[in-house]
């Protein structure tokens, strides 16, 4: 017997940075919204814990005690006095180190389907607690939809979306480190005083009327700077997308993905296209949203 969870990429349409907390994480109010990239993870029974990975970035996936699978199968067998014994296989179709909580979501998947594999009937504010202890983002992988992120970004309060995004990603050649980016963004904040990080009514509206141009106007990115600093080819790419026709674009979370907002699902493929051509982005994908969150296929 085996089960098997699709989990969502996502994109940040609002990180709102605050400054370093004393224990080295940022407050943020942070928007997240699921897009419709996915992984899958498949936990299957086995001697011993054990991490295998497919797609075209596998190669770049740690498979050992430091992968947010493996230690989602840990924290949830120790929780219920249970041996972790599961083979854990992620087909990996999330851009890897991205800005999309690929390994986030990989880790949500992997708790969800560990939790059916053992019947631990864990209930779904365990399953929250979980995930906070495993990362910032975790939580947001397992809710999918959209949310506000407070506090490190943990702490959710689901948005309701009334409508379908069309967006293109444009995944870049090599990953960037989130730590990186945060010290990149202290470094540039340095002797400044960084405000307290909220969400605008006007993008949360955006977001319940289901209103691309009104998104369009909102979206923002308190790390694009940061991201752009370490990775100065970015400002090509999101360029090429803006000339394309995208009626916003920006990093994607701590990037290297860059997200790009489309009026529909034609404009989609034409910036995608575009991107593509351009020769600066590895690849691009077309992807709509909102997108659910962990679920057992
Ligand atoms: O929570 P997670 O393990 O995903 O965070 C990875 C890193 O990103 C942290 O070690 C920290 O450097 C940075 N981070 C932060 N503030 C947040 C979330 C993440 O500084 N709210």
């Amino acid at each position: 017997m085996s089960v098997t969870v699709r989990v969502p990429a996502k994109v940040n349409v609002r990180l709102a940075v605050g400054a370093a907390r004393p224990d080295g994480f940022h407050d943020l109010a942070n928007v997240f919204l699921a897009v419709g990239l996915y992984d899958e993870v498949t936990a299957a029974p086995a001697d011993t814990l054990r991490v295998t990975c497919t797609g075209p970035d596998a190669a770049q996936v740690p498979l050992d005690a430091t992968n947010l699978a493996a230690r989602a199968a840990v924290a949830l067998a120790e929780r219920h006095g249970i041996s972790p014994d599961v083979h854990l296989h992620i087909a990996k179709d999330i851009p890897v180190a991205g800005g999309m909580a690929g390994g986030s979501a990989d880790g949500a998947a992997a708790l969800v389907a560990c939790d059916a594999l053992w019947s631990t009937g864990a209930s779904q504010d365990e399953l929250l607690a979980i995930c906070a202890e495993l990362g910032s983002d975790v939580p947001f992988s397992l809710i999918g939809g959209a949310a506000l992120g407070v506090g490190r970004g943990e702490q959710l309060t689901p948005i309701e979306v009334g409508g379908t995004f069309h967006w293109v990603f444009a995944v870049a050649e090599g990953g960037l480190s989130t730590p990186a980016v945060y010290g990149e963004f202290d470094r540039l904040t340095a002797g400044a005083q960084v405000p307290e990080p909220t969400a605008p009514p006007a993008l949360l509206a955006a977001l319940r009327k289901g209103d691309t141009t009104a998104l369009a106007d909102a979206l923002g990115n308190d790390l694009q700077a940061a991201a752009l600093s370490l990775r100065p080819s970015l400002a090509d790419t999101l360029t090429a997308g803006t000339a394309a026709g995208a009626l916003a674009a920006l990093v994607s979370g701590s990037g290297p993905t860059t997200a790009f907002l489309a009026a529909d699902a034609d404009a989609a493929r034409t910036i995608a296209d575009a991107l593509a051509a351009s020769g600066t982005c590895r690849s691009a994908r077309v992807a709509v949203s909102p997108a659910p969150g962990a679920t057992v296929r």
